[in-house]
């Protein structure tokens, strides 16, 4: 499998990928999320593709603040295949020339993704988010009592 930017091409696709892994939330716009992560050089989207074929395998989202590097959208079309451990792998490779560290949110209830971190050798981490909205965004539907 090779490992690149994702294309324009390629964003209904990534997106429909995002609905079926289940990491879409009705308060959470992902194209919007999408076109934020590829705005600026702090963030980009990686997606997974066949050796000499087209069609995602899987995809990530990858960014830093300056003290920390963040994945989000995470997701293998077919799983158990090596692909989420590819990605996770490109993901921290972007993210080390711009900062030493990364993290990451799991949804409580996602033990599937907790589990795959773990054998990836991630740790939990003792914090907890705290977190509020700041702006009302015309793209999203009003939070519900859940945030994400
Ligand atoms: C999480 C996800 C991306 C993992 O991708 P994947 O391609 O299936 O994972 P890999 O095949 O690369 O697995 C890497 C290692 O993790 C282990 N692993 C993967 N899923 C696991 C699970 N549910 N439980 C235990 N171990 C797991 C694999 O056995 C493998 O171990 P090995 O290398 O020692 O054989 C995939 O399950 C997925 O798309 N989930 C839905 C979306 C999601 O929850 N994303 C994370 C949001 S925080």
């Amino acid at each position: 499998m090779r490992i690149r930017d994702l294309a324009p091409a390629e964003h209904d696709a990534a997106i429909a990928l995002w609905h079926a892994a289940g990491l879409t939330r009705p308060w959470n716009d992902p194209r919007s999320d999408l076109d934020r992560a590829l705005a600026g050089p702090s963030s980009t989207v990686l997606v997974a593709l066949p050796d000499g074929g087209a069609g995602l395998l899987g995809t990530v989202m990858v960014g830093h603040d300056g003290h920390r590097g963040w994945v989000y959208y995470l997701a293998a079309v077919e799983r158990g295949r090596g692909v989420g451990r590819a990605l996770v792998a490109a993901a921290e490779t972007w993210l080390a020339a711009h900062v030493p560290k990364v993290q990451l949110m799991v949804r409580a209830g996602n033990e599937g993704a907790a589990a795959f971190y773990a054998r990836l050798g991630y740790e939990r981490s003792e914090v907890t988010v705290w977190q509020r909205v700041i702006r009302d965004d015309p793209t999203c539907p009003p939070p519900t009592t859940l945030l994400g």
